[in-house]
């Protein structure tokens, strides 16, 4: 196979394409799961899990899969399809394309959900809501936008249309600009916020929550949520990272790319839990209170800090921002496949996409209150949506990217691919997928399974 080139263009700077992967990386998984899963599952010891996973699986995996994305140069679909072809593989490698255009579309419709809150919170902080108030009334006011069905199917609506405008514009256009921007004032924020929880006593209480290792308090279930969510939070296993890699211009050194998305997404996450956490502590809430943590203790320190209308304000923007960036990359290779293969309009295509991740929102929103009583495998549609794919879906897909690119890829052009100049990193990066990730995703999942 010749050099190809993406019909979907090209990242316009050198940069772009480490930006538009950060934009894709750092999000709600960052901000908002990260930490209630920490909480959920007594602190350090998943921490420390959840680190490892993501340097001997998350980093050496977005590695294989960028690669996969740039010799193929085309949606994920396409690109296995082309690359099952070249190691004359059957085409059934497509599958890995396949489980993730639909992975994508089924995390999009929940992810849109959450988003919606933060936008809705946007609103809720700028109107001063929560100027003057106890931390309980904070914290209550959560309850009352999630028990109120309209409301968030409202939100939800906003959200996927952003969503839609921006996946139909195309990389140019739309996925470069929003990144740029947006992702630094991202950290600028969280630092401030960082800066603010270290003049508060319960700062080292949070660190002990975060930082101390304590084994007995890790469950199988733990594990396994560690090791999808260093999945879900590098965008990993469901084919973005592969259709933003199918954009990157060959002068880039992946590996340098990598380690940079990799680094920065962990710091997000870790920074985010420190503050939360402190904020747990000093008011005495419950660090287990799962998806509703950061949205019930955010608001309590910015209530609490001069101009913190305007900061919550901005930093509401911020998250609905990093969601955002990264709502696109879910939808990008549903879309790609579409305007490839069926030649259809961009638009139409991004419209399609939305429609179908609306209507699955929908379903969630409405399981937080209406329908709550509905359960699949015992349990809520969100719950459910959620766990199959960060669960189930996405290691899979990573598991199945381990071994086409390390057992089924012809050596010489994986070693001309990766682009690794320094032969023992080189080793080391393939004896990971070749072995390390593989056996690991497997034993986890496996174990989960018997239980
Ligand atoms: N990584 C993003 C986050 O942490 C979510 C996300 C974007 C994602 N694209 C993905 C998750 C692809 C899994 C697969 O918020």
């Amino acid at each position: 196979m010749s050099e190809q080139q993406s019909i979907h263009g090209i990242w316009t700077k050198r940069w772009t394409f480490v930006l538009a992967a950060t934009g894709s990386a750092v999000g709600l998984g960052n901000i908002w799961k990260f930490p209630y899963m920490a909480g959920e599952n007594g602190g350090g010891a998943f921490v420390l899990i959840y680190l490892c996973f993501i340097a001997a699986i998350g980093i050496p995996v977005m590695l294989a899969e960028i690669l996969l994305g740039r010799r193929g140069r085309a949606s994920p679909i396409n690109s296995m399809h082309k690359l099952a072809d070249e190691a004359q593989a059957t085409p059934f490698w497509g599958g890995i394309g396949w489980l993730g255009a639909v992975a994508g579309m089924l995390i999009l419709s929940f992810y849109s959900v959450v988003a919606g809150w933060a936008v809705s919170y946007v609103y809720l902080m700028a109107s001063g809501t929560f100027t003057g108030q106890e931390a309980e009334v904070i914290s209550g006011e959560f309850g009352n936008l999630v028990s109120d069905p309209a409301k968030l199917v409202d939100w939800h609506t906003v959200f996927i249309a952003m969503t839609v405008v921006v996946v139909a514009n195309g990389i140019h256009k739309g996925l470069e600009m929003a990144v740029q921007l947006l992702m630094p004032l991202l950290f600028i924020m969280l630092l401030l916020l960082l800066g603010y929880s270290m003049t508060q006593e319960a700062f080292t209480d949070s660190l002990r929550f975060l930082f101390k290792v304590d084994f007995g308090k890790l469950t199988e279930e733990a594990v396994l949520s560690a090791l999808g969510h260093s999945f879900f939070t590098l965008s990993l296993g469901m084919g973005a990272i592969m259709a933003y890699g199918a954009y990157m211009s060959r002068q880039q050194s992946l590996a340098a790319t990598v380690v940079t998305v990799g680094v920065l997404d962990t710091l997000v996450a870790i920074v985010a839990g420190m503050v939360i956490f402190t904020i747990v502590f000093a008011n005495g809430l419950e660090p287990g209170a799962g998806p509703s943590l950061m949205f019930q203790t955010l608001p309590i320190a910015f209530s609490q800090m001069p101009g913190g209308v305007v900061l919550g304000t901005m930093f509401f923007v911020l998250v609905v921002a990093a969601a955002w960036s990264s709502a696109i990359s879910l939808a990008e290779p549903a879309v790609a496949w579409a305007v490839e293969t069926l030649g259809m309009n961009r638009g139409v295509a991004a419209l399609i996409v939305g429609v179908v991740a609306w209507v699955l929102g929908v379903a969630c929103a409405l399981s937080l209150n209406i329908w709550s009583d509905v359960k699949i495998f015992d349990e809520t549609i969100f719950d459910f949506l959620d766990k199959l794919t960060t669960n189930i879906m996405l290691p899979l897909g990573g598991l199945l990217i381990c071994i086409f690119v390390a057992w089924v890829m012809d050596r010489a052009i994986v070693r001309k691919e990766v682009d690794i100049d320094h032969p023992t990193i080189y080793k080391i990066w393939f004896f990971l997928v070749r072995f390390v990730s593989p056996v690991g995703v497997a034993v986890v999942m496996l174990n989960k399974l018997m239980e």
